[in-house]
């Protein structure tokens, strides 16, 4: 089976109105192969994803960045899995490292989110990825397997899940991962899915490399064979964002 190729623009906590509508302008007038070819799929923050939606072009779709581990209620601050459902938000990132890192997110915690998620019938890019440290000392594959596993051991099916390798030291440093980095990652992360999940969800679940991609590196990065997509953060700000989209090609 065929892996469409994924590419998320991950905006993170930038933006003004103005800057939000600027940026849908330059993605609703360019020129990018068709849906058939690539899935995009932009995450605004929280407080824009309703404008993004209504203003963007049909065949890009929107993702929140985040939401809650189960189902909503009193809990300050955060936005339920319901909620992204009621506005018709069909994506969420799950397990970014700036959310483990920053707000203590452990596996377990994003296992359960993601699973939740799921079963609000949202879909889901799910993060994983080692620290600079964790790579220097070897354990980059048990770490992201560690993390792959979590929320293995949550989710009933694989068939709406988005996996995101996003090594830490390559997220807003400029220093991207070598394609040859990236695809040994990625395929050690199918070769887990294939023997803890199954042949078919290994075959089928995309691996999208994130961490300083941009209209540069995007080309060749796109060439390896276990590398489905890309999750962008500083460059899907940018108009560059259309030419890593066109890597799909
Ligand atoms: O979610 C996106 C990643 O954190 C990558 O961010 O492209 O700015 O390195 P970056």
């Amino acid at each position: 089976m065929g892996r469409k190729f994924f590419v998320g623009g991950n905006w993170k906590c930038n933006g003004t109105t103005a800057e939000v509508k600027k940026i849908v302008i330059t993605l609703n007038e360019a020129e990018v192969p068709s849906e058939d070819v690539v899935e995009v799929v932009v995450s605004p923050p929280f407080v824009f994803l309703t404008l993004v939606k209504s203003l963007l072009r049909s065949d890009f779709h929107v993702a929140a960045q985040n939401c809650w581990v189960r189902k909503g209620g009193a809990f300050t601050g955060e936005v339920s899995a319901e909620m992204l459902v009621n506005l018709a938000i069909p994506w969420v990132i799950i397990g970014h490292s700036e959310r483990r890192l920053i707000l203590n997110e452990s596996n377990e915690f994003v296992g359960d989110k993601v699973a939740y998620a799921l079963s609000q019938g949202l879909k889901v890019v799910a993060c994983v990825g080692e620290t600079l440290e964790q790579r220097e000392s070897g354990s980059t594959v048990a770490v992201v397997s560690a993390q792959t596993k979590a929320i293995a051991d949550k989710v009933l099916s694989w068939e709406n899940i988005v996996l995101a390798y996003e090594p830490v030291w390559a997220i807003g440093t400029g220093k991207v991962a070598s394609p040859a980095q990236a695809q040994e990652v990625h395929f050690e992360l199918r070769k887990w899915l294939h023997d803890n999940v199954g042949a078919e969800v290994a075959a089928s679940t995309r691996i999208i490399y994130g961490g300083s991609v941009n209209g540069a590196n995007c080309t060749e990065l796109a060439t390896q064979p276990d590398v489905d997509g890309f999750l962008v953060g500083g460059a899907s700000l940018k108009p560059e964002f259309i030419d890593v989209i066109k890597s799909a090609t």
